[in-house]
């Protein structure tokens, strides 16, 4: 029997019990509602840094739930947590003189990248630029902004009509960017891009693709938006994909590991060239969201990243990386899959065949990993110890074999 609940990007018609029910969490392991224990080699949905149950963060919400649970950023009202998580983002970021416009989920900010990204053309004089450039592949989100941008085509199909102006590039393919932006380069606003591409399979760049992009947004004037919602905070060995990539964005859009989930924040950080587009006296900013600033969010985030700051956990990336490359070259050297590919903390293994039977029979042997088409999604807390990466191997191996 289904229940009240309608679940996301699930079969609508399953039923309630068939569902895993996880109703505990203590670092990379969770419990389900038998007692059965499984690292969780996800970190729910590519989030959580610094695992699960952690007090500082926990404690952190509590106090700051005591003053004030949450009052809106809307003008004329701030907030010292607001302001102080956004100083603590920008510093971690290659725009340590840019702003932070928050909301609560990854869609919310790269709707408001894009429209942003669109609204600074307008504010230029130039508002025949409306082109947004997405990647096969990509993901970002499910608002009709990020319906638009992704690049995964039955996630587009049955809404209907989407944004217009969005064209889509081959993933691995810069000359064909090169040839859209010689075609209309004029009229394109921005390029939109994970830095490594997750939820479409884990698919790092060619190399010097996101150079590319770079060059060719500065030829033709256009923006390039990072969309960071996965490879933010620490998920490539650095702050940011940005800074894994050595690639500078004018927009960047994070979510998820800004609170290691433990309550819903994302944003956009704008670089100090597109502020001052916006920073005119008078000018007044019309978009943003009503939990935008939640301070209980906020307090959440800052506890999360001075913690993942105290701890290394953005280098300890590399070493969780080394680990879980070390057991993917065994499963490739055994014949056990046919290849990986991921870099700092993130991989897929690709089995060259659909891998849901496989991730079923992981998961009944106590291992959260995650099938996309062909492959298996690996994603684990950068707390991970190295015995339950060898148990994420091991379970796959065995479900493999
Ligand atoms: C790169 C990227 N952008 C945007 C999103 C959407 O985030 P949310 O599900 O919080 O709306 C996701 C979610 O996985 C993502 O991976």
């Amino acid at each position: 029997m289904t229940s009240a609940l309608f679940h996301a990007f699930a079969p609508a018609a399953k039923p309630e019990a068939d569902f895993v029910n996880i109703v505990r969490g203590e670092g990379s392991l969770v419990w389900d509602d038998s007692g059965k224990d499984y690292v969780d080699g996800l970190g729910s949905l590519w989030y959580c840094q610094v695992g699960h149950g952690r007090a500082e963060i926990i404690d952190a919400v509590a106090d700051q739930m005591r003053r004030i649970e949450a009052y809106n950023i809307f003008d004329p009202f701030t907030n010292e947590p607001a302001v102080r998580v956004a100083e603590m983002i920008v510093e971690r970021s290659p725009h340590p003189d840019g702003r932070v416009f928050l909301g609560c989920s990854g869609s919310e900010a790269v709707d408001s990248a894009l429209k942003i990204a669109r609204q600074y053309h307008q504010k230029r004089g130039d508002a025949d630029r409306q082109v947004v450039v997405r990647r096969t592949n990509g993901y970002h989100g499910t608002n009709f902004g990020g319906t638009s941008a992704q690049g995964i085509a039955p996630n587009r199909e049955g809404w209907g009509d989407l944004v217009p102006h969005f064209v889509e590039v081959p993933h691995d393919d810069l000359e064909a960017a090169a040839t859209l932006f010689a075609e209309q380069g004029e009229r394109i606003a921005a390029v939109i891009s994970e830095p490594v591409q997750g939820a479409g399979g884990v698919h790092p760049p060619p190399a010097g693709y996101l150079e590319g992009l770079r060059r060719l947004c500065d030829d033709y004037g256009a923006l390039l938006i990072f969309d960071e919602v996965i490879c933010g905070f620490g998920r490539t060995g650095e702050w940011f994909g940005a800074q894994h990539y050595g690639v500078t964005p004018d927009l960047m859009t994070f979510a998820k590991a800004v609170t290691s989930g433990y309550l819903p924040l994302s944003g956009v950080i704008l670089s100090r060239r597109v502020c001052e587009v916006f920073e005119e006296p008078g000018f007044i900013f019309r978009s943003g969201y009503t939990y935008a600033g939640h301070q209980a969010s906020c307090a959440a985030g800052i506890a999360n990243l001075q913690l993942m700051t105290d701890e290394g956990l953005v280098g300890r990336a590399n070493h969780v990386g080394g680990q879980l490359r070390g057991g993917l070259d065994a499963l490739m050297a055994d014949g056990l899959i046919e290849s990986w590919r991921g870099t700092g903390a993130v991989y897929a293994a690709e089995l060259g065949r659909d891998a849901i039977l496989v991730r079923n029979e992981i998961l009944a042997n106590g291992v959260i990993v995650r099938p996309i088409g062909t492959c298996l999604a690996i994603c684990p807390p950068l707390v991970i110890t190295d015995d339950e990466v060898g148990r994420i191997v091991d379970t796959m191996a065995d479900a493999l074999r």
